[in-house]
């Protein structure tokens, strides 16, 4: 399946997913609350959580529920509010001024609003994984937001303490990306009624597709188009955040070359590493930190599809293989 045919194929999904976002978020009363989470929703987002979890419960169980009114739909919208939460407030922790081509909510409103916005999607995601997924799912649920949380805390200190370990950087990975796309993976095949191996093959296939995620977000954070990826392109440099790229340029580049990396990192102000991208960006390429963190993500991407084995015949196989390529090629 091309990159085309996997689009066409999840259109439906993904059209039916946004109708039942849309009728969840019908019932709140507040206008404001309201208008910053369609603002912060519906936004052109890729609504790759719910997905996972929709074509994980078929994997396991091919009568799986169907329908946007169905416990399986309204289950997945529960993933897609946890990564909408946490981008929102992830946006404030970072001073992001642009994501998907737009002005983040912060910009159009304020902290305020934006962080009681995410609380919002917080608890009705947890409610949502509760009442329809019982409570395995919300234990799935919980657990990966927590981990996110302590993620964004490892990744302070990892930027702090200007922390060069790569065990640190994939831990801090593993929370941010893996924990919740496993979730999703494993909440699927729960809501299917798979056993324990079958979930486990899931969890394993989610967390190697969201570190390959997150290794291609970083490596676009460097590399990417703006007007693909509607972000700045830079921002992790500029708030001196030890990434994949430039973690390996440190560990492989020509003392001089390392000097001036760390002299950025160290004494620099984002406005000096704003300024300083051009040249740190042929430094980390010259030491090929673009090139073996692209590496890394192909294996990631090998090993996560390793564990679909189990599933070795079944028809939605292609559909997921399809989507793995297309998180490691993904441009946007
Ligand atoms: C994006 O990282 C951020 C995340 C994937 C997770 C952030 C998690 C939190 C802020 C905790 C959320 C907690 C709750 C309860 C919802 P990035 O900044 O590297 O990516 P970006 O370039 O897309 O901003
Ligand atoms: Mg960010």
């Amino acid at each position: 399946m091309n990159q085309l045919e996997l689009i066409a194929r999840l259109k439906p999904e993904t059209a039916k997913i946004d109708a039942a976002m849309r009728q969840d978020l019908a019932s709140i009363d507040s206008p404001r609350l309201k208008e910053v989470l369609e603002y912060a929703i519906f936004n052109g987002g890729k609504r790759i959580r719910p997905l996972l979890l929709i074509l994980a419960a078929r994997l396991c169980a091919p009568q799986a529920e169907d329908g946007p009114g169905s416990g399986l739909y309204r289950l997945a919208l529960a993933y897609e509010y946890i990564h909408a939460a946490s981008l929102l407030h992830d946006d404030v922790i970072d001073h992001a001024e642009s994501r998907r081509g737009r002005a983040t909510a912060n910009r159009v409103w304020d902290n305020t609003h934006v962080i009681l916005a995410g609380d919002f999607l917080h608890s009705r995601a947890m409610w949502l994984a509760g009442s329809l997924g019982g409570v395995d799912c919300l234990a799935a649920l919980s657990r990966a937001t927590a981990g996110m949380v302590e993620a964004e805390f490892l990744q302070l200190a990892n930027a702090e303490e200007m922390s060069r370990s790569r065990e640190r950087y994939f831990a801090a990975l593993t929370g941010k990306t893996g924990l919740l796309i496993a979730a999703a993976c494993e909440s699927g095949a729960i809501f299917a009624g798979a056993g324990d191996e079958l979930r486990r093959a899931l969890a394993v296939f989610g967390n190697n597709l969201g570190l390959t995620f997150q290794i291609v977000d970083d490596l676009l954070d460097y590399l990417g188009d703006e007007g693909k990826t509607g972000k700045a392109v830079g921002n992790d440099f500029k708030e001196g955040k030890m990434t994949l790229p430039l973690l390996l340029a440190l560990e492989t580049a020509t003392a001089p070359d390392r000097a001036r990396l760390l002299n950025w990192l160290a004494a620099g102000s984002a406005e000096e590493r704003r300024l300083a991208l051009p040249e740190a960006r042929e430094i980390i390429d010259r030491a090929r930190g673009f090139t073996t963190a692209r590496r890394q993500a192909e294996t990631l991407t090998k090993e996560a599809l390793e564990a679909l084995a189990p599933f070795t015949g079944r028809p939605e196989l292609s559909t997921l293989k399809a989507l793995t390529a297309y998180v490691l090629k993904r441009e946007k």
